[in-house]
């Protein structure tokens, strides 16, 4: 949740880059925003706070900021509220009361009550309601104590040091001390941070969206990690002090890859690019004699996964959606037991897990707090663990004993499409190694490949359907309350169908696996509540049809997502959409794209904000 970037370059430019930069990180948290610029003559900082989206703050800025301010550096947040309310007050960055410390926070500050009483006696004062404002006064206080450094951190980089021994919960900092124009520091725990590092200019920012315009050389911060940038160069240390040598990476995607390409959204863009990031998830992942999968990063041998007699998914969201369907493939195909779990809930609940049990977690941001905090759990506990993340270079990538990356590129909608169809496909592929490394034979594996082989053409086809669904979505987007009904492994499908419409359209959506609607849900259906069943040509087909007769008699409206062989007796449904016939390893992906279409139309009838929904943010690193 919420975004930060810090600058240190040109002065020029310091402006646009903190500007440019938070509005590519808005997706991760958007009540509020706020820039702090320290003025390159003066080296007076000029801080400016804004309710409400960047757009608001750029003018305000444009306002308040003369032709050719120049900053020497500067920091920038868009905020994702925790505490407080959402007042130009509490945005970020937060000023120490003696004026010397400037901060923008990500993250929760869990014994912030005890620190504010603290810097109470101290006659620090505070004009916020949040618990970051204590972090800011915190440094300044380890500031007028600590004694300017002969070597090695500066005074300004020791009393951030000093600050975090004291705090309690996640943060990841850019910070600005008014003594050292020349500098920011910026430090981690819990919370995202990375370090880009460009020709004569430096930035921090919560993720690599921010910096790419102007470099894709980063670093991924550790947690605990404390760094301080000019603009010729960084100097990383750990609680110690000692110095870290960092691993540079090179970004592999550009400024283009997270820009909307003249589609009217993120999410759409996103939706329409699922045939590229499909293949991606697949490239260079078959075996050689194409009759298995093969991934290079799982970091377990052979004969120890042989061994493992259980899987235990842990996922949030949407991610836990695909984890569903992943349960099904892996049970079917592979015959291994899989639970799946909430990472929330695992993480509190102490379950009794048998030895050989393998832990996967599944995270687009590879930095979902709850999904981090299982992952170490599990680890803490001695099992082996492993991610299916979108995240290079994210904390729980680095965290996992192994994991396959996805390569679906930036995702900026805050409402998941190509990353859980990329987690979906990729499950898949793991059943199907699973299952070859136990009963599946040489040709069902080889003839299992080829059919996950035209998984993008067969996405791009059904891409086809679009224009139909949008005027779908014309004659319902104005129902208060939609069912979402699938069986197998099309009732992940149908929650995950749920969860989109509420997401980007506030419409009240309920997901459940079609024989149940009769166990409760079917008091729910009327004219005003249509719903919405995704069926295949399979043994059940005939068992979902008797769910759509009790809704039609109840005079509900159905839609109907259909494999194209399915035979639903004419006039029952209302509205019919038609997908390929496909191998079922494939379906619940394939079903996938009209429901996200069909919630995109619908939001966008409804005038909302699709790709940042009230409430949201992208990245949840708080608990
Ligand atoms: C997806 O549409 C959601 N916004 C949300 O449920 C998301 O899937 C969840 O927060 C998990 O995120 P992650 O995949 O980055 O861990
Ligand atoms: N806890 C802080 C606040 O509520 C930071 C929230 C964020 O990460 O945006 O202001």
């Amino acid at each position: 949740m919420c975004g930060i970037v810090g600058y240190v370059g040109d002065e020029r430019k310091t402006k646009s880059v903190l500007i440019e930069g938070i509005k590519r990180l808005e997706y991760r948290g958007y009540d509020s925003a706020g820039v702090a610029l320290l003025e390159a003559e003066t080296e007076e900082p000029v801080v400016i706070r804004k309710v409400g989206r960047v757009d608001n703050l750029s003018n305000a800025c444009k306002k308040a900021l003369k032709e050719g301010f120049h900053a020497v550096n500067g920091i920038a947040h868009t905020r994702w509220a925790t505490h407080g309310r959402v007042t130009d007050e509490n945005a970020h960055p937060h000023r120490s009361s003696d004026g010397k410390i400037i901060l923008a926070h990500n993250g929760v500050i869990e014994n912030y009550e005890s620190i504010r009483k603290f810097l109470t006696t101290k006659r620090y004062t505070f004009s916020s309601e949040t618990d970051t404002e204590v972090l800011a006064n915190l440094i300044a206080y380890h500031y007028q104590k600590e004694p300017e450094s002969e070597n090695g951190l500066s005074r300004f980089a020791k009393s951030v040091r000093k600050t975090f021994n004291h705090v309690e919960g996640t943060y990841g900092v850019a910070v600005i001390c008014t003594d050292y124009p020349d500098r920011l520091v910026g430090a981690r725990k819990g919370s995202p941070l990375i370090l880009g590092v460009g020709k004569d200019e430096c930035l921090l920012a919560s993720d690599v969206s921010a910096v790419i315009a102007n470099t894709n050389n980063v670093v991924y911060l550790n947690d605990g990690e404390l760094v301080e940038i000019t603009k010729d160069g960084y100097h990383i240390s750990n609680w110690d002090y000692t110095q870290i040598e960092p691993v540079i990476h090179t970004v592999d995607w550009d400024i283009e890859d997270a820009e909307k390409s003249g589609f009217d959204h993120y999410m759409l863009k996103e939706i329409f690019e699922q045939p590229k990031s499909l293949e991606n998830a697949m490239r260079g992942r078959f075996s050689e004699d194409a009759s298995t999968a093969k991934f290079g990063g799982l970091n377990i041998d052979v004969s120890q996964l042989r061994q493992m007699d259980r899987i235990l998914l842990l996922a949030c969201g949407t991610a836990w959606h695909a984890a569903l369907v992943i349960e099904y493939l892996i049970e079917k195909y592979a015959r291994i037991p899989v639970e799946v779990e909430y990472a929330s809930e695992f993480r509190y609940r102490n379950a009794p897990l048998d030895k050989n049990t393998l832990v996967g977690v599944i995270s687009q941001s590879g930095e979902t707090l709850d999904t981090l905090e299982a992952l170490r759990e599990a680890k803490r506990k001695g099992y082996h663990t492993m991610a299916i993340t979108n995240g290079v270079g994210s904390s729980i990538a680095r965290e996992c004993h192994g994991g396959i990356y996805q390569h679906a590129g930036p995702e900026i909608g805050v409402a998941s499409t190509k990353a859980f169809t990329s987690q979906v496909l990729i499950g898949a592929m793991f059943a199907l190694y699973l299952a070859r490394l136990r009963d599946m034979s040489y040709g069902e594996g080889k003839s299992i490949v080829a059919e996950l082989k035209k998984v993008p053409d067969l996405v791009h086809q059904s891409l086809s359907e679009a224009e139909k669904i949008k005027e779908i979505a014309k004659r319902y987007s104005q129902y208060p309350d939609f069912l979402f009904l699938g069986r197998q492994s099309l009732f992940p499908i149908a929650l995950e169908g749920a969860l989109k419409l509420k997401e980007i359209s506030y419409i009240h959506a309920e997901g459940y696996p079609a024989a149940e609607m009769k166990h409760g849900p079917i008091a729910l259906v009327c004219e005003d509540c249509p719903s919405v069943f995704i069926v295949e040509s399979d043994e059940i087909q005939n068992k979902v049809v008797a769910n759509m007769q009790e809704v039609k008699a109840r005079g509900g409206k159905v839609i109907c997502i259909q494999s194209e062989d399915c035979t639903i007796p004419d006039g029952l449904a209302d509205e019919v959409i038609t997908l390929p016939k496909v191998h079922s390893m494939i379906a619940p992906l394939l079903a996938t794209i009209p429901m996200q279409l069909l919630s995109y139309h619908i939001a966008i009838e409804r005038d909302c904000d699709v790709d940042k929904p009230r409430n949201l943010a992208k990245s949840v690193t708080v608990e």
